[in-house]
């Protein structure tokens, strides 16, 4: 599904990655703060909070600072763990002075102007040749509009945005300006933040200061928690990640005897893995976020998205089922071409029908996921296939015939279950459990395996309680499988001393994480974090009088329709038994560089993103997304960053012209037939703008689809390929990989189907290999 590629935040605490907050006194101006500095930009966070009474009210207010290198145009500080639904404060400097805002958004768009809480710039703020440093009084500031608060007393995150291009008018405190260029989170204990030198400081003097120290850089390490050392188990294999690719593979390991160990650094996610996290009118029947199809859209306006991954600057789940737990659920069952060796697999690869026949039979796809067997909000199935049945389009049961790819329209299918959200978590993972040789661990984060060469001996979790140092190793034999995710798996390499120069030296430039390296000798160069690619999407958006919006799913999570939230807590039947896409069609395209490449749609009722100078009807808009496929041939790189944050290093959209032609002929084709649609209007992009125009102004991370493949292809030879066709980590003796990070290029429809086929074909691989346990 395509969302932008923005961020909340969160679970910080004890993580080795997550950066924490702590205690640092400005020189400058003698104020002890709480806060950090942003190793890749060197951007200073910092916050101080009047003393705690005894009783009575709590205070209101904060003192901050921002401390940004010049090349920081402008700097957002968000002051909950997410953009969406916090109060945000926005600065830049302006001709000596800084400009600032206070500014709330509830959609992922420019931030809006927001009254009420009263900023006052401190005397210590400067602008000189190198910095600009914005020390600033924030009063009426710990609450703010929908119920948002700062936990004076606890924990929680703040989110920051940072910008290199300046806002359009500087002077205006209110200016318009784009896209962050990047963002981060950090945990801080408000707790420990209250000082009782606050009043000298409005005063503008230091007070007592403390022994001065100096903001801390990076990721940093918390204090181990103290109890009973946990003698650590050996096990046959180790799988990391309990997403996909994971939960498959454990499963399967287990079936044959292995003694395994799944860990997941996240928690549960549906009610049937321990999740609690429930919408208001679910509480009672114990349904989770992750449970009901029809909450999908609210993954992306929660004000505490706790889900999403903090250290990965793009939408990856960090619970259990990885991406399978929030994502649409969309479920295409494989093509013959997604597993050719054009499309870059080994020839051992090819015949995948027999694993994609025990996929279907552990997780067979439904178009119709309400348990009454009746679809529901079908209106914009019916606008599309006004719209396409005058192109040549065929409208079919799209799972029954998966080769069927080109001119093939349908209802999308899905791997829910009982009208609940299914996939590996309600199938694989629930066998796996059942068999006393497989455990499972969360809330487990593992930084890097532990090597000697090329022999892997265990992997390093940051739970230290576990054999003291929190290694937990393997059995003669015994192996590792990585299933971290595309952005997750290459990390964890680095961190182990295998990948590209310049992405270990990262690691090395990290005091903690260094220490975990092998020594030098030891290094593997592999094309780690090369090759990705993601389908670029582009959305248009139309109304049709016929077309029911559902309120553009604003209200599923506290203000549901009535009639459809009692028909699903009584039966699991009607809209909320589906997610938001209800139709799916795809189309062959030729180019000029004689490859055929696959466009794909998804038509959903409601829009992330409107540009119009058209009025129009929010009750009757839907979208097609378009997006391109198999035979996409552009790829970009993804990595990590001096704050070992996972994130594209670059953008794998359009770097082939070719590429862009096709998607652009391909959004041209849609709308061709647009005419013979009675009142079918496309208000984004509108009558002012054509398709080219339209393309040529989209924010390249609004292209991005969550489809990340190929960071750890798979290949014949480490000159070009992570892992082999066991799918075993070159110049390694027992470090595997199995999740969509080996996927050598993108397949004919969204990839977990054809992922989780391929992982049952890569275990089969892994245990037919000899040499293991
Ligand atoms: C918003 C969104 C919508 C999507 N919609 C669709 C869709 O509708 N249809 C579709 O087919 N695909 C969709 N996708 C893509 C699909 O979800 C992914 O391709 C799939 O989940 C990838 O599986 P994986 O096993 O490679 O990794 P993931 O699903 O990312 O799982 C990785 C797991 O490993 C854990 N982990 C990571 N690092 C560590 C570590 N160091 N230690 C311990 N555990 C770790 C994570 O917490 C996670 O549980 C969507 C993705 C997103 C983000
Ligand atoms: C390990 O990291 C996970 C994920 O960030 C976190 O939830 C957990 O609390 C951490 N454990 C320890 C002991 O720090
Ligand atoms: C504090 O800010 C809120 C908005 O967050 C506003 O509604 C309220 O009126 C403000 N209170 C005061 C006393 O200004
Ligand atoms: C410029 O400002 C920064 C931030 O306040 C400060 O650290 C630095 O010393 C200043 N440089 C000079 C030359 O005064
Ligand atoms: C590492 O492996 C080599 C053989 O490859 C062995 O000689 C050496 O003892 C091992 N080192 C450790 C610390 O296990
Ligand atoms: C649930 O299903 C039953 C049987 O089909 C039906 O009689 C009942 O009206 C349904 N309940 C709701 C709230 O839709
Ligand atoms: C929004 O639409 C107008 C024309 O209606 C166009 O000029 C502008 O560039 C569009 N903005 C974006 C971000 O596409
Ligand atoms: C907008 O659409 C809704 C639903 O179709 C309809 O009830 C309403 O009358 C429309 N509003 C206008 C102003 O046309
Ligand atoms: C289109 O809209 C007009 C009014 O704008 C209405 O009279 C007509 O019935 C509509 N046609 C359809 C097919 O909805």
């Amino acid at each position: 599904m395509l969302r932008r590629a923005l961020l909340a935040l969160l679970p910080l605490v004890g993580s080795a990655f997550a950066q924490t907050a702590s205690s640092y006194v400005d020189s400058g101006n003698g104020f002890q703060f709480v806060g950090l500095t942003d190793p890749v930009h060197q951007v200073t966070y910092g916050l101080t909070f009047p003393p705690l009474p005894a009783s009575g009210p709590a205070p209101t207010e904060f003192i901050g600072e921002i401390v940004a290198p010049i090349a920081s145009k402008w700097i957002g500080f968000a002051l909950g763990g997410a953009m969406l639904q916090n109060l945000l404060l926005v600065a830049w400097p302006n001709n000596g002075q800084i400009v600032t805002s206070t500014r709330f958004a509830t959609t992922y768009a420019l931030p809006t102007e927001y009254d009420g809480p009263v900023l006052t710039t401190l005397p210590s703020s400067s602008v000189n040749a190198t910095h600009w440093k914005w020390v600033y009084r924030c009063q009426n500031c710990t609450s703010w509009q929908g119920g948002g608060s700062i936990p004076l007393t606890s924990g929680a995150a703040v989110a920051w945005a940072y910008s290199d291009v300046a806002v359009d008018q500087p002077a205006n405190p209110q200016s318009t300006f784009s896209e962050h260029t990047d963002f981060g989170f950090f945990g801080i204990d408000f707790s420990s933040a209250h000082n009782a030198n606050y009043e000298s400081y409005l005063s503008g003097n230091g007070g007592t200061p403390p022994p001065t120290s100096v903001p801390p850089t990076g990721p940093s390490t918390t204090t181990q928690p103290t109890g009973p050392t946990i003698q650590p188990t050996p096990y046959d294999y180790i799988v990391v990640g309990g997403g996909p690719g994971g939960i498959i593979s454990a499963d399967r390991l287990s079936e044959a005897g292995k003694k395994v160990l799944l860990i997941e650094r996240g928690g549960p996610s549906t009610a049937e893995t321990g999740g609690t996290y429930y919408a208001p009118w679910t509480a009672d029947k114990k349904l989770t976020k992750f449970d009901v199809p029809g909450l999908f859209e609210s993954m992306f306006s929660d004000s505490n998205p706790w889900y999403w991954c903090k250290d990965i600057t793009v939408f990856a789940g960090c619970l259990l089922g990885g991406g399978t737990s929030i994502n649409g659920a969309l479920y295409w069952y494989p093509t013959t071409s997604d597993f050719s060796t054009a499309a870059g697999w080994p020839s051992s690869w090819t015949n995948h029908g027999p694993y994609t026949n025990k996929l279907k039979a552990r997780l067979p796809s439904t178009d119709h996921p309400s348990t009454d067997g009746k679809r529901y909000l079908t209106q914009a199935y019916d606008v599309a296939w006004q719209l396409l049945k005058n192109q040549g389009y065929n409208q079919i049961t799209i799972n029954d015939n998966p080769d069927f790819k080109d001119h093939a329209f349908g209802y999308s299918a899905f791997d829910f279950i009982d009208g609940k959200r299914g996939g590996p978590v309600a199938s694989y993972l629930r066998t796996a459990k059942a068999r006393s040789n497989f455990a499972y661990m969360d809330y487990t984060l593992v930084s890097n395996v532990v090597r000697n060469g090329s022999q892997i001996t265990g992997v390093q979790t940051n739970n230290t309680q576990i054999g003291g140092n929190g290694i937990i190793p393997l059995n003669p034999n015994g192996r590792v499988i990585l299933s971290a995710g595309s952005f997750g798996s290459p990390r964890i390499l680095f961190q182990s001393g295998i990948g590209p120069s310049d992405m270990i030296s990262l690691v090395q430039q990290n005091a903690d994480a260094a220490k975990n390296l092998p020594p030098s000798s030891q290094f593997i160069n592999l094309p780690v974090g090369m090759n990705v690619q993601d389908n670029p999407s582009i959305n248009l958006v139309f109304t049709h009088p016929s077309i029911d919006a559902y309120e553009n799913w604003a209200n599923v999570w506290s203000s549901p329709r009535p009639a459809d939230a009692q028909q699903y807590l009584s039966n699991f039947s009607g809209v909320f038994a589906g997610a938001s896409p209800k139709a799916n069609f795809w189309r062959a395209y030729g180019a000029s560089d004689g490859k055929t490449r696959y466009a794909q749609g998804t038509v959903r009722p409601g829009a992330a993103s409107i540009n119009t100078t058209l009025p129009y009807n929010a009750s009757n808009i839907f979208t097609i997304t378009m997006y391109l496929s198999t035979g996409i041939t552009s790829r970009g790189r993804v990595g990590i960053d001096a704050a070992l944050r996972a994130r594209p290093l670059v953008n794998p959209w359009f770097a082939d012209p070719v590429d862009k032609t096709v998607l652009v002929q391909a959004l041209k084709d849609v709308v061709a037939t647009m005419d013979q649609v009675p009142n079918l209007t496309m208000i984004t992009p509108d009558v002012q703008m054509t398709i080219d125009q339209y393309v040529n102004a989209y924010d390249p991370p609004s292209m991005n689809s969550n489809h990340w493949v190929g960071s750890n292809t798979i290949g014949t030879s480490p000159s070009t390929a992570v892992v082999d066709e066991n799918t075993k980590v070159f110049n390694t003796n027992n470090l595997f990989i199995v999740d969509a990070s080996i996927i050598p290029s993108l397949p004919t429809g969204n990839p977990h189907g054809m992922l989780m086929s391929a992982a049952e074909q890569a275990v089969a691989k892994i245990l037919a290999l000899a040499g293991g346990p």
